[in-house]
């Protein structure tokens, strides 16, 4: 059985391990360095298997023994934003997170693959790589894949036909800047600028660009967690399977769409060895400088932290 380590056993983490458990692909090690807490929620989810019929193991721990020769590593360590904290206080202080966390989990797996999901996501997963050594079809940041999920959400509300049926395409960076592309998004194979008018399309993208917030404005305590976690199992299953799985993720670009040395969203093939191959797609001259844009604030934050 593969083996998979969450590093941080809140919201996130704890329902990546649910909805991984009851996949059955993989034994599962929780950590978080609250004491009792990822040992107390993998026990509940170890209890909840024999409802579920699945075997897999699970323990938590707030020490990285336990995650040795992982063949994924999840990071979903940090802390949200707090009142009267700035986005540079934020990344800061997750960035402290993620040095710690790296260096241990690389100490104990050094042939894992990193997927990260911590905020600010692809700043936090530049700083994964430079940390870890690891080369870059090995970390890979957790993003395109929630955002595209988010605009699906709302083509298929919009539409009244199932998800099964919608398939969206979002590049870049995952912030407010973030590229939805219609023209690459379908419903049954038929491009979404055929089903929807210009007004609907756009509202559709200024939903999926805000998704994060409207769910924070929503919780008022928290960010989404059900989605988010959703996410990274896709990614977790394509990699185990070696399912050469065509997925959006954040990954360091080495001048392919014109950007060199930065993480951004770009549609990758995922399978056993990790990101296995960059696809480039032909973008408008919008498409690009919208791109481009969004880099742009992911380059601010990397640079910030002197990555
Ligand atoms: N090592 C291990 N765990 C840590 C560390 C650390 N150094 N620092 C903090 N944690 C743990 C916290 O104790 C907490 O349990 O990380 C967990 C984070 O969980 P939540 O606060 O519930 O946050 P969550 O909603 O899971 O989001 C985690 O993912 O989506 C992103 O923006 C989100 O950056 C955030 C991350």
């Amino acid at each position: 059985m593969s083996k998979v380590s969450i590093i941080g056993a809140g919201m996130t983490g704890a329902s990546t391990a649910v909805w991984l458990a009851g996949r059955e692909i993989a034994d599962l090690v929780l950590v978080d360095i609250v004491e009792g807490v990822p040992q107390g929620k993998s026990l509940d989810l170890l209890e909840a298997l024999p409802i579920l019929g699945k075997d897999v193991d699970v323990v938590g721990s707030n020490g990285y023994e336990a995650t040795a020769g992982s063949d994924i590593v999840v990071i979903t360590a940090g802390f949200p934003r707090k009142p009267g904290m700035s986005r540079d206080d934020l990344l800061r202080t997750n960035y402290d997170v993620i040095r710690a966390v790296v260096e241990a989990v690389v100490k104990y797996s050094p042939n894992a693959i990193l997927i990260m999901v911590t905020n600010p996501l692809d700043a936090m997963a530049q700083a994964a790589l430079k940390l870890s050594g690891f080369s870059r079809n090995r970390v890979l940041g957790m993003a395109g894949v929630l955002d595209s999920a988010r605009m699906s959400t709302f083509v298929a509300m919009e539409l009244g036909v199932s998800v099964e049926n919608v398939h969206s395409f979002v590049l870049g960076g995952h912030g407010d800047d973030m590229v939805p592309l219609p023209r690459y998004s379908t419903v049954a194979g038929i491009p979404l600028p055929d089903l929807l008018p210009p007004e609907k399309i756009a509202a559709i993208v200024e939903r999926t660009r805000k998704g994060g917030a409207e769910i924070v404005n929503l919780l008022k305590t928290g960010s989404a967690y059900y989605a988010p976690s959703a996410a990274v199992v896709e990614m977790v299953e394509a990699i185990l399977k070696d399912k050469k799985k065509i997925l959006p993720c954040s990954v360091y670009l080495d001048g392919e769409y014109g950007i060199k040395g930065l993480f951004v969203g770009v549609p990758v093939k995922l399978g056993a060895r990790g990101v296995e191959q960059i696809l480039e797609i032909r973008l408008t001259p919008e498409e690009k400088a919208a791109l481009e844009k969004s880099a742009a604030s992911v380059r601010e934050l990397v640079q910030v932290l002197g990555l």
